[in-house]
């Protein structure tokens, strides 16, 4: 069977990029089993031929109304699905969806007809935002990295930016490269509409947000971006831990040095 892929390069890198953050998810150990998922928005690489291809399914509901989303197009992991055969097998193990013109539902379209992600409702209700927004952002990411997941088991990090400060003052680069910090989201079922919407209002002030005892989740322009955001929050997560196991709490980068870091690199403060 000929792959949507084949004399679409562009389509084709892009995709290769998300197998390519599949693999280093697997490797982290973010990834058990069919753990977390991926979307992106391609609908810049949808030509005539693509736009033409008929429906391999009936529509599904989104389960919500996303006008910003008529006629977009999504790469999305598909539901049950591992990041570790997503890795080696991009187009068996996801799918392309066309949203329909009543914003409500969507299509298959190729190449295979696997299910889309069951965390499809927040991923979705988020391109709709950036989009509505007027973002750049074009990749979503949810995955379940290990040290940040632990520390909202504790109280005290759920409390409005204190994961944060703390993450940030671990090593100058997470500040740098994860500039709005970590927004935290009190649990809430997973794949539900409620936990898409927590997620939309959280992400209005950052671009990582924790849904407590489960997952991050992370959008930036591409995939790349979004993980290496997660990334470098969780190495602060690990410092801190180590810290810990080595018996003292870590002293942290100073008030002065924080400033210093926002001001020079002209960072949000
Ligand atoms: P899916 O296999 O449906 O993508 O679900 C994985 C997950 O992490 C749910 O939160
Ligand atoms: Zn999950």
């Amino acid at each position: 069977m000929k792959s949507i892929l084949e004399c679409r390069p562009l389509l084709e890198a892009e995709i290769n990029k998300v197998a390519e953050v599949a693999g280093y998810l697997w490797q982290k150990g973010w990834a058990e089993r069919n753990g977390g998922n991926i979307t992106v928005n391609i609908t810049e690489y949808a030509d005539d031929g693509m736009r033409k291809m008929s429906a391999m399914t009936e529509p599904k509901p989104i389960g919500t109304v996303l006008p910003y989303l008529k006629g977009c197009y999504f790469f999305c992991k598909g539901t049950q699905k591992r990041m570790r055969d997503l890795a080696r097998s991009p187009m068996e193990n996801g799918s392309i969806i066309r949203i329909c013109d009543d914003c409500a539902n969507y299509v298959i379209i190729a190449d295979e007809p696997v299910m889309p992600t069951s965390e499809l409702p927040s991923h979705l209700s988020v391109h709709n935002e950036m989009l509505g927004r007027g973002k750049l952002y074009r990749a979503s990411l949810h995955t379940h990295p290990i040290e940040l997941v632990a520390m909202t088991h504790n109280r005290k990090f759920l409390e409005k930016d204190v994961a944060s400060n703390l993450l940030w003052s671990m090593i100058p680069e997470t500040k740098a490269f994860c500039p709005r910090g970590l927004g935290m989201i009190p649990y809430t079922l997973p794949g539900s509409v409620g936990l898409a919407e927590a997620t939309i209002r959280e992400l209005e002030d950052y671009d990582v947000v924790m849904w407590e005892k489960h997952g991050v989740f992370a959008v930036d322009v591409d995939i790349m971006a979004a993980f290496d955001q997660v990334d470098v929050l969780n190495k602060s997560a690990q410092i801190y831990i180590a810290s810990r196991n080595m018996g003292f709490e870590p002293e942290g980068m100073s008030a002065e040095q924080m400033r210093e870091m926002s001001e020079v690199f002209n960072l949000p403060k």
